[in-house]
């Protein structure tokens, strides 16, 4: 039996960093518990599209080319345009126009590749925005560092934990419960404000966790306090019960160089390791629908209220 009731949800996911997808590269991508194949055009533009060739059924991932801005299948040579149609068979006079690939909407925003899922194809309803401290021309903070994660469950499990201030001190050890200021879902979008205590070698010292979600695959996660670190945490639905996490940080620069290093790097290896520390409890762990609550336990009916929003009501395809 499945720990958990949700299909894979729909909106904007991140399907892979921009830097790893270079101009006229065909790489097979599984997400949305299906076959993809993701492409760069020889013009920049990046695309996903169904893998399987509706020809005979090849996978453009092994072995397809890029021609221009169309993907020509390995097998029989057929081309396929940035929308799925069929734009040529090599060994004839005409095309096929029941051909179709289906085309997820992709765009490009903070150095990631985001594609848009909806189960029935529905176009995108809201935008992705773009987060100042990622931009390329902003010297105020340092380059940013990516790390990848795989983990064994859906993505509202995961989601859940933001919510979830009682965990932060028996799972990641800080000194205190934090104190959750606002909790706002509204409309696709949602907002939290945290006050929060590090523990530090030089004692406790207060922060803050500011986190921004637009749908349920990119969210936007500022924290203050020690070190201003900003934090883009996208998860990716592979299957119903598996996601990927790609998390892409950057810090304020100091005056040194080496510091920020040193000191972003610290904060980037704490987040991560909290990561890793729910990890485990998320992989094993099942969705109580009607939980036994304390009363200081966080606005969890609220976020999952917002959250059910994102699956819709038609069976996967
Ligand atoms: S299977 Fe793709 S061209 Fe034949
Ligand atoms: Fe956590």
């Amino acid at each position: 039996m499945s720990r958990f009731p949700w299909p894979v949800p729909f909106g904007w996911f991140a399907v892979a960093w921009s830097s790893h997808v270079s101009q006229a590269a065909v790489v097979p991508y599984r997400a949305f518990g299906r076959d993809l194949v993701l492409w760069r055009d020889e013009r920049g533009d990046a695309h996903l599209q169904d893998a399987h060739c509706p020809h005979l059924g090849a996978h453009l991932g092994h072995g397809g080319t890029v021609s221009d801005t169309e993907i020509v299948c390995p097998f029989h040579g057929w081309q396929f345009d940035t929308n799925g149609r069929n734009t040529c068979i090599p060994y004839s006079e005409r095309t096929n126009g029941k051909a179709r690939l289906r085309t997820y909407p992709v765009l490009e925003r903070n150095g990631l590749v985001m594609a848009w899922y909806h189960p029935s194809d529905e176009p995108p309803m809201w935008d992705i925005p773009i987060v100042d401290e990622f931009g390329v021309d902003n010297d105020e903070w340092a380059a940013p560092v990516s790390r990848y994660f795989s983990i064994d469950t859906a993505w509202q499990e995961m989601a859940e934990n933001g919510v979830d201030a009682a965990h932060f001190r028996y799972v990641h050890g800080t000194a205190e419960v934090p104190v959750l200021e606002r909790y706002e879902p509204n409309g696709f979008t949602s907002h939290m404000r945290s006050k929060q205590f590090f523990v530090t070698p030089r004692g406790n010292v207060e922060g803050r966790i500011d986190s921004d979600a637009w749908g349920p695959g990119f969210s936007v996660v500022r924290f203050g306090g020690i070190v201003d670190t900003v934090l883009l945490g996208c998860a990716t639905p592979i299957e119903a019960d598996r996601c990927e996490m790609r998390f892409t940080f950057t810090v304020r620069r100091f005056a040194d160089d080496r510091a920020t290093t040193a000191v972003g790097e610290a904060a980037i290896n704490e987040i991560s390791r909290q990561l890793l520390q729910d990890k485990p409890i998320w992989e094993n762990k099942v969705f109580v629908e009607r939980p036994a609550l304390a009363d200081t336990d966080g606005p969890f009916m609220q976020f999952r209220h917002w959250a059910a929003q994102f699956y819709a009501d038609v069976p996967s395809q």
